[in-house]
């Protein structure tokens, strides 16, 4: 069942809706719950039974671990086998926030939790509702994203119904996400840490406080074969049910190739979808035309990125092509998002011939 909280609501009435789903929690259920980053799939991280019913809602390979959510930073000791003094600048810096780091694990987390692993990833989320659900909820809440496994993680509490109703015991509706991908995710349990998976805290944002940060290779090089170093990372996530493909180039070719292929695609009779920003939208004269936002504003393409994607699965199109958009800030994380939803797939764009 889905219950709001929302601004101006009642104290005594957000109160109670927090200690349910605290409760719930508790008692070895799944919650939905927003976060700043993207709405996630809570359950009682200590119990291996709790956890597992997360893999079960959502589908999810049982090798791919979970992260704890806590609210506070006397709360880490007991899961981590210690924490550097590298990882407490970092926590200084951007926690509560859209940071995910990955320690050592105490005997306390149980495998069912980290897939096995001997390590475990830790995030302290900023969203109030978040806050008050993990203090609820008993202070470990683990938390993936509270999507199907495979589909476009949530941004809003009708993507989690959609993907989840029935199988879980309550969502909580906080409206829309603030940042609309999921967090960045940090090794600190390698020298120098490394990014295992992009998000709103930057590669530079990190390396100003912490010095040398290393990237997954996984992550940048197409060609490259290697598994990803996030196990997670490794499945076709985000994957919209029509074949997307990326754009990329002068931004005028790139307009000029998306209306050749959606004329091309449509005339043998296939729905097409095509992703635009503000300053290009009104450029396209066929197909199902969504603006993401302006080219200028990643954090706008971020917040918007999966909900049009869900969108298209509903609308059934076919084919999907997209703009490629700016890396600086967030960016990165959004074109890392969108290549995986393409498989990788994109076409470039040059000057002269294509
Ligand atoms: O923003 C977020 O991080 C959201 C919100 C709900 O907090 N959560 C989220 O969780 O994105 P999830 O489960 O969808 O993604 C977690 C990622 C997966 O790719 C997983 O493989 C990786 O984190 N991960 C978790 N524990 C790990 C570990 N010990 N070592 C390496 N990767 C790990
Ligand atoms: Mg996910």
């Amino acid at each position: 069942m889905i219950e709001k909280i929302y601004e101006g609501q009642q104290k005594a009435e957000r109160e109670e809706i927090i200690k349910r789903a605290g409760d719930i929690i508790k008692g070895g259920g799944l919650v939905a719950f927003p976060t700043e980053t993207v709405y996630g799939l809570g359950a009682d991280a200590l119990n291996e039974q709790a956890a597992k019913k997360i893999y079960a809602a959502k589908g999810r390979p049982s090798d791919n671990p979970l992260i704890i959510h806590i609210a506070d930073m006397e709360s880490i000791g007991k899961i981590t086998e210690s924490v550097s003094a590298k990882a407490k600048i970092a926590a200084d810096a951007f926690w509560p926030g859209p940071l995910t780091m990955i320690f050592g694990k105490s005997a306390v987390v149980p495998q069912g939790t980290t897939g096995g692993l001997d390590t475990v990833a830790v995030r302290m989320p900023e969203h109030e509702i978040a806050r008050e659900l993990i203090k609820a909820g008993g202070g470990y809440v683990a938390a993936p994203s509270a999507n199907t496994s495979g589909r476009p993680s949530p941004t809003a509490a009708g993507h989690v119904e959609t993907d989840l109703n029935g199988k879980i015991d309550m969502i909580v509706d906080g409206g829309c996400v603030e940042i609309g991908v999921e967090s960045t995710i940090l090794d600190m349990t390698v020298e120098p840490p490394m990014i295992l998976r992009p998000g709103a805290v930057t590669r530079e944002m990190l390396e100003e406080r912490i010095g040398a940060v290393a990237v997954d290779k996984t992550l940048i090089g197409e060609s490259s074969t290697a598994a990803p170093k996030a196990p997670g990372m490794k499945y076709r996530h985000y994957a919209p049910r029509a074949e997307l493909t990326v754009v990329e180039g002068e931004i005028s070719r790139v307009v000029d190739e998306i209306r050749r292929l959606t004329r091309e695609r449509i005339g043998a009779g296939a729905r097409v979808g095509v992703i635009a920003t503000e300053e290009t939208v009104g450029l396209y004269t066929e197909g199902d035309v969504k603006c993401i936002g302006p080219r200028e504003d990643e954090s706008a393409i971020a917040g918007h990125l999966y909900g049009i994607l869900r969108e298209f699965d509903s609308d059934e199109v076919d084919y999907i092509y997209s703009e490629a958009f700016d890396t600086g800030g967030i960016g990165n994380a959004v074109m890392n998002r969108l290549m995986k939803a393409a498989g990788q797939r994109v076409i470039k764009v040059s000057r002269g011939v294509r």
